[in-house]
C-alpha cells in the first residue's frame, strides 16, 4: 500500500517512503484532523520489571561509586544510514544495554551527581509518537512506520529506572557545569555536545578530556569482566542456539554444495534471527582454502566434497550476549588422513588450552599451553626447526597459526577489549569469566615452506569456556570436538 491510496491523501507526493529529513508531507486539514483522533488508549499498566532489572541496578550502583561527583553519559547509539532513507539493523551500544537492559535506539543513560555523593540516574528515551501533530504516521521514524515503542512510564516500570523524554537531554546536560564523561563513538551528536560543554581551548585540555572518556570506557570493561549468574545463563542460551545453528548447517550441506558458502551463512543466520537478535559477528563460512583466511566473511566460495568446511559463527541473544564457536568439518563426513593429522594436532592444542583454564591461573596460560602443543607438532612434522623452546621464544609457529588462542566473551565477541591490562591480559582468571579457546593451523595455498599436500588446509576449533570455582565448564560441549566425534556427529545428521 502506498500513502496516496489512503482516503483523503493528496496525490502530489507519489512516493512510498516518508520524508525523514523533516520536510512535512502535503496532507489535507481534514485528513490531519481525522488522523489525530479515534485511537484507543494502549498504555500497558502494572508491568513487572524485566528479569535483569536487579542486575542492571547493581551495575549502575557500581559505576556510580567509581565516579563520585561527576556526570556520566552513556548513549544507546543512533540508527546508521545504509543508503538514502534506509538504515542498518540497529544494535545498541554494549555499555548502554549492560546498564539498562534496553536495546532500543536513540536513548541515553545519564548519571548526574546528587548532593549525597551519589547520582540521580535518568534514562532518556524516545517517547511514544505524537498523535496530535501527525508525527506518528507522517515522520519516517513515527510508530506507524517503525513499530510501537514503550511509553516512558512503561519503560520505567520494565527497566526499573526513572525515564524522561530524550528531547530534554541537551538541556539537562547543559544545566550545570560539572565534570562530564561520555562513552564515545556511539552518538556523534552527543559526543559533539559534550565536546562543546567542555570547550577545551588547547591540546593539553583536549588530552585531559580524552582521558576522562577513556577511563570511563576502561572502568566499564573492567566491571564487565566477571559475568553474574544471569549473564552466564544468557551466554548459555546463545551457545545452545549456536549448537542448533551448527546442526542446521550440517543438514543443509547438500544445498551448500549445490550453491556456495552463502548457503551455510544463510542457514546459520536463520537460526540466529529466530532464536536471538542476530549473529554476534559476521559468520565465517570458509570451505577449502578459504579456511586459511582468518576472517573469511565473503562466503562466496564453493563447498566441495573432499574439502573441509570451517564454520565460525555465534548467535547473539535478544539481550545482546553472543556465542563464538568454530567447528571444522569434512564436507564428505570423513576426514582424509592428512586432514585428520592437522585436525588432531589442533585438537590436542585445544585440549591443552582448555585444561589451563582455571581460577587463579594467569589469563595467558591457556594461550601458552596451546602454542606449545602446536609448536611441538610443527617441529615433529619438520615444518619448523627445533628446539621447541627456540620456536616459542621467537614465535615462529605463528606463521602457521597466526592469531592468539582466545579472548574474553560476553556482550561483545572480543569482550572487555579495553579493560586494564593488569586485570585482563596480565591478570589471573576468576570464576565468572568466560573466554574462547580457539587454536588453529592455517597452511596458505601459496606457502612454499610447507609440503604441497598441506597447502590450502585450515583448521580451527573454538569453544566457549566458563571459569568456575572448581575449574571450568565448556559451555559449547553440545558440539563434538575430537575428529572421531565430529565424524560420528556428521554421520547422524548428514542427509543421505
Ligand atoms: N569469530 C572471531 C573470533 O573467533 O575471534
Ligand atoms: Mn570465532
Ligand atoms: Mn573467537
Amino acid at each position: 500500500m502506498s500513502e496516496q491510496q489512503r482516503p483523503g491523501a493528496q496525490t502530489d507526493a507519489p512516493v512510498f517512503s516518508p520524508r525523514k529529513n523533516g520536510q512535512a508531507q502535503s496532507v489535507s486539514d481534514e485528513l490531519a484532523a481525522w488522523m489525530s483522533t479515534g485511537w484507543a488508549d494502549t498504555e500497558l499498566r502494572d508491568l513487572k520489571p524485566v528479569e535483569q532489572a536487579g542486575h542492571t541496578a547493581r551495575r549502575r550502583a557500581a559505576l556510580s561509586a567509581a565516579f563520585p561527583g561527576e556526570r556520566l553519559v552513556v548513549p544507546a547509539g543512533q540508527l546508521l544510514t545504509r543508503s538514502n532513507d534506509t538504515e542498518y539493523p540497529f544494535r545498541a551500544a554494549t555499555a548502554y544495554a549492560y546498564l539498562t537492559g534496553d536495546t532500543s535506539d536513540g536513548g541515553c543513560l545519564v548519571f548526574s551527581p546528587d548532593s549525597d555523593g551519589g547520582h540521580d540516574v535518568v534514562l532518556y528515551l524516545k517517547p511514544r509518537s505524537n498523535r496530535e501533530n501527525g508525527e506518528f504516521w507522517l515522520g519516517g521514524y513515527g510508530e506507524l512506520w517503525t513499530g510501537r515503542r514503550h511509553s516512558l512510564d512503561e519503560a520505567a516500570a520494565l527497566l526499573g529506572v526513572p525515564t524522561a523524554d530524550v528531547t530534554g537531554l541537551t538541556e539537562a546536560l547543559r544545566s550545570d557545569a560539572v565534570t562530564t564523561r561520555i562513552v564515545r563513538g556511539h552518538d556523534a551528536a552527543l559526543d559533539a555536545l559534550v565536546d562543546g560543554l567542555r570547550a577545551d581551548a588547547d591540546e593539553d585540555s583536549r588530552a585531559g578530556s580524552a582521558r576522562l572518556d577513556e577511563e570511563l570506557a576502561v572502568t566499564l570493561d573492567d566491571h564487565r569482566l566477571v559475568k553474574d549468574e544471569w549473564e552466564v545463563a544468557q551466554l548459555q542460551l546463545a551457545v545452545d542456539a549456536t549448537v542448533r545453528g551448527f546442526e542446521d548447517v550440517v543438514r543443509a550441506l547438500p544445498q551448500a554444495k549445490d550453491t556456495s558458502e552463502r548457503f551455510v551463512e544463510g542457514t546459520f543466520f536463520l537460526r540466529a534471527r529466530v532464536e536471538g537478535n542476530d549473529v554476534g559477528y559476521g559468520t565465517i563460512a570458509a570451505s577449502g582454502a578459504n579456511a586459511t583466511t582468518l576472517h573469511w566473511t565473503r562466503n562466496d566460495g564453493p563447498v566441495r566434497e573432499g574439502d573441509l568446511l570451517l564454520l565460525d559463527a555465534g548467535v547473539e541473544t535478544t539481550t545482546l550476549y553472543t556465542a563464538d564457536v568454530t567447528r571444522t568439518m569434512p564436507v564428505s563426513g570423513t576426514f582424509t588422513d592428512l586432514q585428520r593429522k592437522v585436525y588432531d594436532l589442533v585438537f590436542a592444542a585445544q585440549e591443552a588450552g582448555i585444561a589451563a583454564v582455571a581460577p587463579g591461573r594467569p589469563f595467558t596460560a591457556f594461550h601458552e599451553a596451546s602454542q606449545r602443543v602446536l609448536a611441538e607438532g610443527l617441529v615433529e612434522w619438520g615444518l619448523l626447526e627445533g628446539p621447541v623452546e627456540r620456536v616459542l621464544e621467537l614465535g615462529l609457529q605463528r606463521r602457521y597459526t597466526l592469531h592468539g588462542t582466545g579472548h574474553m566473551l560476553g556482550m561483545d565477541v572480543h569482550d572487555c577489549a579495553v579493560s586494564r591490562q593488569e586485570v585482563h591480559l596480565y591478570g589471573d582468571l576468576e570464576p565468572g569469566m568466560v573466554l574462547t579457546v580457539e587454536p588453529g593451523l592455517y597452511f596458505q595455498p601459496d606457502d612454499l615452506t610447507v609440503p604441497e599436500e598441506l597447502r590450502g588446509i585450515g583448521v580451527r576449533i573454538e569453544d566457549d569456556v566458563l571459569v568456575t570455582e572448581e575449574g571450568r565448564t565448556v559451555m559449547s560441549a553440545g558440539l563434538p570436538r575430537s575428529s572421531a566425534d565430529v565424524e560420528a556427529w556428521l554421520a547422524e545428521r548428514l542427509p543421505r
